[in-house]
């Protein structure tokens, strides 16, 4: 199954349909807040990009089971502005466990304050993170069985 699918299939302003994910893991839920507009009045994307690094490190701090860092951004795509007052959702998922490396694809999806219909795509990530040891260097990864 594909992020396309979904129990509540609505319109964006696009005309897309867009839902949130069913087959990702919802790390992240985050009302966005005056304090962090920018100039325009939308949420400055410095933010949204804080906010997607911290997202983006649930799974691979489980999976690594231990210190990791943030070690590259791989790809950022803002794909429509985020408001105050939006309701933030942040889907991630494994893309690739490497000998000491783990990358996430991580997806935002708002919903507009008080106006909870359409869902709307605003952000899209891969980033990668490092297992590191107590002196800052890479350790493999020892994923547990059992551990998704
Ligand atoms: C993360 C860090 C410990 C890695 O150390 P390093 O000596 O560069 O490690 P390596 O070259 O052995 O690479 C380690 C892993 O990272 C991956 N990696 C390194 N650079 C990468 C890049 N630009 N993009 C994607 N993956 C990368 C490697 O492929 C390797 O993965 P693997 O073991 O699964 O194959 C080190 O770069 C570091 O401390 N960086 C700063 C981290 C930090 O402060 N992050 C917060 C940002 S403010």
């Amino acid at each position: 199954m594909t992020s396309e699918s979904s129990a509540r299939p609505t319109n964006s302003p696009t005309g897309q349909r867009v839902h949130l994910p069913t087959d990702k893991e919802l790390v992240l839920k985050v009302i966005t807040m005056p304090a962090d507009s920018n100039v325009n009045g939308d949420i400055f994307g410095g933010w949204v990009m804080a906010q997607v690094d911290l997202a983006g490190s649930v799974i691979p701090a489980r999976l690594a089971g231990g210190r990791i860092a943030t070690v590259a951004v791989n790809q950022f795509i803002f794909k429509q502005p985020v408001k105050v007052g939006d309701l933030l959702s942040f889907y991630s998922e494994v893309e690739r466990v490497g000998n000491t490396s783990i990358t996430v694809k991580v997806e935002v999806y708002a919903q507009r304050m008080r106006q909870p219909e359409p869902i709307i795509k605003v952000t899209e990530a891969n980033l990668t993170y490092v297992a590191i040891d107590d002196f800052g260097k890479p350790r493999k990864v020892e994923q547990n069985p059992g551990t998704p």
